[in-house]
């Protein structure tokens, strides 16, 4: 695999007006999904929800890439085709998790450490095979007073570069995701001390580790108040804190930044998308990989009835249009009320 080819993915993934679907959702997550629309999180209706997603008509014009789980790489669509050979027919890049979840981290409470290294370079033999062209990894942290200590931000930051150097090695651009989770009443600013201590550490890493960052990804949470801060930051703070930490911490050889939704609204995901790219022209450039903001409103007008999978595909197609839409920062609110066709 010549340098270029992981050069050229990467940039592909983020292509103007397009971002990434995250629907890798492992079993335990997407049964946390399904339960909110009551259906049954079995293999078949697990196909079909993913199937309902992946054939949206034209959502190849504002999606570059689809995430995938194990389960969904090896699965065939409802026509028989299997679902990587059936976003690629429509130009769209697959991908693969690769990690194995987060688990408690060794004598440090309330820490975890992501765990999935082990025969990794066999899987993304196999991956890669399967048609998988990049992959993702996501450790987590948490923010109290006292933590993430640096032993979590440290052990996930070399974690994240091994799989980062192996995806490489096998000719994958790897996704690094370092989220820490926006629960508690911590300030912006206390979110903004986290968030560079864990980029200064995640680079350092994966320079140490010789991993080529022009052939990678940064998938970081934004920049935001604790979910139950009282006075959370408005959308122009959390803009302006988001890119200056971005700004001293990610080298501008990085491509792209796609951000994860980590749990807030629709509305606020792609409001803090628009901010930040109205703010451009940046070093990289600034897009999603968006799970629940990306997925809910179609989740919940698919709700599981074979004859709402076009209300689901419309619902899919309006939220990846106004993503694309906030990635050069003409996204406006008043474009939630648009009707959304397919
Ligand atoms: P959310 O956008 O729902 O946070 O999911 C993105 C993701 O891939 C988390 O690992």
């Amino acid at each position: 695999m010549a340098q270029n080819d992981l050069h050229d993915i990467a940039r592909a993934l983020v292509a103007d007006g397009k971002g990434i679907l995250a629907a890798d959702e492992s079993d335990g997550t997407i049964k946390k999904r399904f339960d909110t629309i009551g259906i049954e999180s079995i293999e078949d209706n697990r196909r079909a929800y993913r199937d309902m997603l992946f054939t949206t008509p034209g959502a190849e014009e504002y999606i570059s890439g689809v995430i995938l789980f194990d389960e969904t790489i090896r699965q065939s669509a409802l026509d028989g085709t299997p679902f990587p050979k059936l976003l690629e027919s429509k130009g769209i890049i697959p991908g693969i998790k690769v990690d194995q979840g987060a688990r408690p981290l060794a004598l440090a409470d309330g820490e975890t450490i992501t765990e999935g290294l082990d025969g990794l370079r066999g899987r993304l033999e196999e991956y890669y095979a399967l048609g998988a062209r990049f992959a993702k990894w996501r450790a987590t942290y948490s923010i109290t007073d006292e933590l993430p200590s640096q032993y979590c931000i440290w052990t996930n930051a070399h974690a994240l570069a091994r799989y980062a150097a192996l995806c490489q090695e096998a000719g994958i651009v790897p996704i690094v995701e370092p989220e820490i989770l926006q629960d508690g009443t911590h300030t912006i600013e206390r979110s903004y001390h986290v968030a560079c201590k864990v980029l200064e550490a995640l680079y350092t890493e994966l320079f140490d580790q010789r991993v080529d960052v022009e052939g990678t990804l940064l998938k970081p949470n934004m920049v935001l108040s604790g979910y139950d801060a009282s006075n959370r930051a408005g959308v122009d703070e959390v803009a302006e804190w988001t890119l200056k930490c971005f700004y001293k911490h990610v080298p501008a050889a990085v491509p792209g930044i796609v951000f994860l939704s980590g749990g807030q609204s629709d509305e606020d995901s792609t409001a803090h998308l628009n901010a930040m790219n109205a703010k451009g022209p940046h070093p990289w450039e600034i897009s999603f990989s968006y799970g629940r903001a990306l997925q809910t409103p179609a989740l919940n007008a698919w709700a599981g009835k074979p004859d709402q999978v076009e209300a689901g595909q419309r619902a899919f197609y309006h939220r990846a249009k106004l993503n694309s839409a906030a990635r050069s920062g003409l996204y406006a609110p008043e474009m939630e009320r648009e009707t959304a066709s397919v």
